[in-house]
């Protein structure tokens, strides 16, 4: 199902035209230079749309796309039997960049550049380092946050590309334009409802979409209203501005038991049983982008909307 919402074309791609406009220009410029594009690093929060726009780069370049993570690497070997298997401009994707061991990362540097391959052959005083020769290629990392990579590896990226939070009006195309590939019909109030509740985020407004379709089949509904979107997100205990119960959690816990901030991500991460790494990527993001939280040099505050949105005086 989510193959098919799945945008295939940067046409299909909603939201972001300014990115959109360059990326179509270094297309085609690549295309007719008969040039393998310049290597292109994807960055944002999860759900914005990364990995659709790895495929459809590759889509739009008219080559093969290969995909792997950061994780799946271990050794400089897994890395090498992919770029070695590699045709002529293909795309290859690398998720979590972010990840990568540095051993793996060293020999990603001139494969980068040069299109060249140096790996040690062997162990002790019989290894020798070999050189391969690689075909052109374009590189696509994606990750959620930069501050993790490393400077060099940075640097070799040619094309950077960040992707933030999509406008309610963005996220309401996206879930009519789901809704049509999903066969369902929505009412245009139902959708900008659903949007204001996704936390700018095209993968939550898909998957409530999902919902309140299951929540009209309840009813035996053949459209999907507002009074539908406002049971489903109730029953879901997603608030208005798409703020859930891990959300919310967060902040009272900031409220509660440090009186508002400022407090440090561990122990934040232990009152919340939740890794600090989902913390700073996936409730934080949304919640700064509002103003309800900010990090400061000190720690994590809610900030006096925050309070408010919490129904709360400072
Ligand atoms: N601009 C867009 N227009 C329409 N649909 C989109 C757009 N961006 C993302 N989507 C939808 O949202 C879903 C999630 O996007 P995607 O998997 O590309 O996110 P991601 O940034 O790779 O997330 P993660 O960091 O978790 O890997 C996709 O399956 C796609 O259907
Ligand atoms: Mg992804």
């Amino acid at each position: 199902m989510a193959a098919t919402i799945r945008p295939k074309t940067l046409a299909d791609f909603i939201g972001h035209d300014g990115l959109k406009q360059n990326l179509s220009v270094f297309i085609s410029g690549a295309k007719s230079r008969g040039e393998a594009m310049d290597h292109v690093l994807l960055y944002g929060p999860p759900g914005l749309g990364k990995t659709t726009l790895a495929h459809i780069i590759a889509n739009e370049l008219g080559t093969n796309f290969r995909t792997t993570a950061a994780p799946m690497l271990t050794k400089q070997g897994d890395l090498a039997a992919i770029l070695t298997t590699l045709e002529p401009m293909d795309v290859l994707f690398i998720d979590e960049i972010h990840r990568l061991p540095t051993a793996i990362e060293e020999v990603l540097y001139s494969a980068m550049e040069d299109f060249k391959l140096d790996i040690m052959l062997g162990e002790g005083p019989s290894a020798k380092s070999v050189r391969i020769d690689l075909p052109p290629f374009t590189l696509v990392g994606a990750t959620t946050r930069t501050g993790l990579l490393s400077n060099p590896l940075r640097d070799r990226f040619g094309i950077d590309l960040r992707l933030s939070f999509y406008s309610a009006e963005d996220l309401a195309k996206i879930i009519k334009r789901s809704a049509g590939i999903l066969g369902i019909d929505i009412e245009n109030d139902a959708a900008l409802m659903l949007a204001q509740s996704s936390r700018g985020t095209p993968r939550i407004a898909n998957r409530l979409l999902k919902r309140a379709r299951d929540f009209a089949a309840a009813t035996n509904a053949q459209i999907i209203s507002g009074n539908t979107v406002k049971t489903a997100l109730f029953q879901l205990h997603v608030d208005a501005r798409g703020l859930d119960e891990i959300d919310r959690e967060y902040m009272q816990v900031i409220v509660r038991h440090y009186a508002g901030g400022p407090v440090g991500i561990d122990n934040l991460a232990a009152a919340l049983s939740e890794p600090a790494d989902t913390i700073e990527d996936v409730i934080e993001p949304y919640l700064m982008q509002l103003g309800f939280v900010q990090r400061t040099p000190r720690g994590r505050i809610v900030t006096e909307l925050g309070y408010e949105h919490l129904g709360l005086k400072k």
